[in-house]
């Protein structure tokens, strides 16, 4: 397996266009999400990535961690200082899962990946890739780190994630390199984020929220979220989640977990 090399990452990135903070490399870290959160507090520039080899404590959202192994994947933070008001951040959050989800087509040769929203990116009805976006406060002004867990190479994954999650690989990716696949995740998340500052700022509808709704894995699917049970029924332009209920009423969900009730349609 090829070593995490940052500066060829840098050079990938520079070829795609994209010069921003700088690129750092940890053989072994707790969560990138932290590490990109330090920088931040220090005064690190938009757009400063950290990637590591492998996490110790790799979160999720909510109470779940990120199973991070070494040699495998991609874990990457990426620090974005935003040009949304923070009442917009959710947006960012979605975009994200779109730029995660176009990489993944392209090594996939194919429109395969979905999103269960709000960013969670699917095959085969297995979860690949997941999201976790933290916003927060500095001295120079609000802050989003935005974090990346990619399955690429793992093809065994422990008993509780057995059944559920992906990789790359198990769902017959090529070109799986993963410095050129850093970069090209990098890329892709800035060009979706950036898109959706300015229509935000044009008062366009963003390409990205189209996109979303094209791979909403939830439409149409019986979902549950909190005391709210119905059927998927998209996501609007505010990025919130439409469930439509037995009534024929429609809840809009900003955020929760979402899980899905078996044995309904
Ligand atoms: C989720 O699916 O709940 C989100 C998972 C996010 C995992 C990534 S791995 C890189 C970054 N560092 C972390 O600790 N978490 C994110």
């Amino acid at each position: 397996m090829t070593e995490l090399d940052g500066s060829r990452i840098a050079d990938e990135l520079a070829l795609r266009g994209v010069r921003l903070g700088p690129v750092l490399i940890h053989q072994q870290t707790g969560s990138t999400n932290d590490d990109v959160r330090g920088l931040a507090a220090q005064g690190a520039p938009h757009g400063a990535v950290v990637i590591a080899d492998a996490q110790t404590a790799g979160r999720g959202r909510g109470a779940h961690r990120w199973h991070s192994p070494p040699d495998k994947n991609l874990y990457l933070s990426l620090l974005w200082r935003p040009r949304l008001e923070s009442s917009r951040l959710a947006l960012l959050a979605l975009a994200v899962g779109v730029g995660v989800a176009r990489v993944v087509d392209v090594h996939l040769d194919g429109p395969r990946a979905r999103i269960k929203w709000p960013n969670d990116v699917f095959v085969d009805d297995r979860k690949l890739a997941g999201i976790l976006v933290e916003a927060s406060m500095s001295a120079r002004g609000a802050f989003a780190v935005i974090g990346v867990g990619l399955n690429v190479h793992t093809t065994s994954f422990p008993d509780d994630l057995a059944s559920s999650a992906t990789s790359l690989a198990l769902a017959g990716g090529h070109d799986l390199e993963r410095n050129r696949l850093a970069a090209e995740v990098v890329a892709s998340i800035v060009a979706a984020c950036c898109e959706l500052e300015l229509a935000v700022e044009e008062g366009r509808r963003p390409v990205c929220l189209e996109d979303l709704a094209r791979r909403d894995w939830l439409l149409g699917r019986a979902v549950r979220v909190g005391e709210c049970a119905g059927q998927g029924a998209g996501i609007d332009a505010d990025g919130r989640l439409l469930v439509r209920r037995a009534d024929g009423s429609f809840n809009s969900v900003v955020s929760g977990e979402i899980s899905l009730e078996v044995g309904r349609g």
